[in-house]
């Protein structure tokens, strides 16, 4: 195991995300088996939802990742500039708004993506200073309801214009796609309906004379249960971080996937108090008994969800506590029953599981949310250590 973190002694922080990057690495190679006639694009948008974007994309591409995907310009523009990729990683942002980085992003060679009819405007003319041609990728709206042209109203429209700019050297099309709405509820029908859509649609702009790099709809759900949606490229985020898109999905290790963030704190305090001792703001949660109490320094301010008070798991010594009454901006408290942990000892909110410890996918629950969120919110607070950071494994 190697250290890859600045930290000096990450045993003596307050708390510490520790990410192993072996364990996004073994993820890579798991969806890519899982998608064998399918380039992999390993989303690390949100700071790589919050395990850090620059160490999970680097070993992503280590481990076989051909595409990396985020979110904004800034966030791709920044991988390209920091992260020491090989030069031919592609790179796809698609969430833009007017005025966007467009000729930084051609310059720095991203796939960006046009969603309407002022993207491609703005991206033509940027093409136009930067005096070479984008990589753009159009973005059908098969169903989502979000980004994206819809067939019957603008697709034809931006097909068109998008193969006119082509015509004048301004562009090149290199990407048809679309995102799924449901693909996390495996059967909804609006999965089949949003496929049909999206081969249609794709069906309409290569009669029209575009030849795609690569056509592609399927996130980590669709990624893991539907191989008829892989087409050319499969976006996976959450798998790739070892995480389960949903309980009907399945579980991580169904899809032989393992969790790469583990989350713990070190105890602030351990104390005795009386029963009937009212515990942390409000008072929602009373002792029962005389009992000793734990202070974990981690609190909403670091992403612990506030709606996790009192519901929250928490592995100490070998037990599982419950949050006991509010998680507080910095801190929260578990009911240690009578134990005695020195302070110090390590409280693990979540990580893999097979160590006894909850998962993110418990915190999700226990708060009423996915577990996007909870590893996607852990705050800057908390410092990442990076593990297994050598192609060892
Ligand atoms: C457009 C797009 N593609 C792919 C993904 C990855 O989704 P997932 O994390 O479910 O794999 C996302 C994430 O929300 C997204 O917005």
């Amino acid at each position: 195991m190697s250290e890859t973190s600045a930290a000096p002694n990450p045993a003596a922080l307050r708390a510490r995300a520790e990410i192993d990057l072996a364990a996004v690495r073994a993820n890579v190679r798991a969806l890519r088996a899982l998608a064998p006639g399918a380039v992999l694009m390993a989303v690390v948008k949100a700071d790589g939802y919050g395990h850090g974007a620059v160490q999970c994309a680097r070993a992503a591409v280590a481990a076989g990742a051909d595409w990396l995907g985020t979110a904004t310009p800034q966030e791709a523009l920044a991988l390209r500039a920091e992260a020491g990729l090989p030069a031919d990683t592609r790179i796809m942002c698609w969430l833009w708004t007017p005025g966007g980085p467009w000729r930084e992003a051609i310059e720095a060679d991203l796939d960006v993506s046009v969603s309407g009819m002022w993207a491609l405007d703005e991206v033509r003319e940027a093409a136009r200073a930067a005096g070479r041609p984008a990589r753009v990728q159009l973005k059908a709206d098969t169903g989502l309801g979000r980004s994206g042209c819809q067939p019957g109203a603008d697709w034809e429209e931006l097909v068109g214009q998008a193969l006119r700019a082509e015509g004048e050297g301004l562009l090149r099309v290199t990407g048809l796609w679309s995102h799924f709405a449901c693909a996390d509820e495996p059967g909804h029908p609006s999965i089949a309906a949003q496929l049909t859509r999206f081969r249609e649609m794709v069906a309409y702009a290569e009669q029209q004379g575009v030849r795609p790099d690569v056509r592609h709809i399927a996130n980590s759900p669709a990624t893991l249960t539907l191989p008829e949606a892989h087409f050319d490229l499969v976006r996976t985020g959450i798998a790739l971080y070892g995480i389960s898109p949903g309980p009907e999905v399945g579980t991580p290790a169904d899809f032989g996937l393992r969790p790469a963030m583990t989350l713990s704190a070190s105890l602030a305090l351990v104390k005795q108090v009386p029963g009937g001792h009212g515990v942390s703001y409000g008072h929602h949660y009373v002792t029962p008994g005389e009992t000793t109490l734990g202070l974990v320094p981690l609190g909403y301010a670091d992403g612990i969800p506030r709606h996790a008070s009192s519901a929250g798991p928490v592995l100490v010594d070998g037990k599982w506590r419950t949050v006991a009454g509010r998680v507080a901006m910095d801190q929260f408290v578990v009911d240690l029953g009578g134990d005695r942990p020195e302070p110090g000892a390590r409280a693990v909110l979540f990580g893999p599981g097979d160590r006894g410890e909850p998962t993110a996918e418990d915190w999700a629950q226990a708060a009423g949310t996915i577990a996007y969120e909870i590893v996607t919110r852990i705050g800057t607070r908390v410092p990442r250590v990076y593990v297994n950071g050598e192609q060892d494994g």
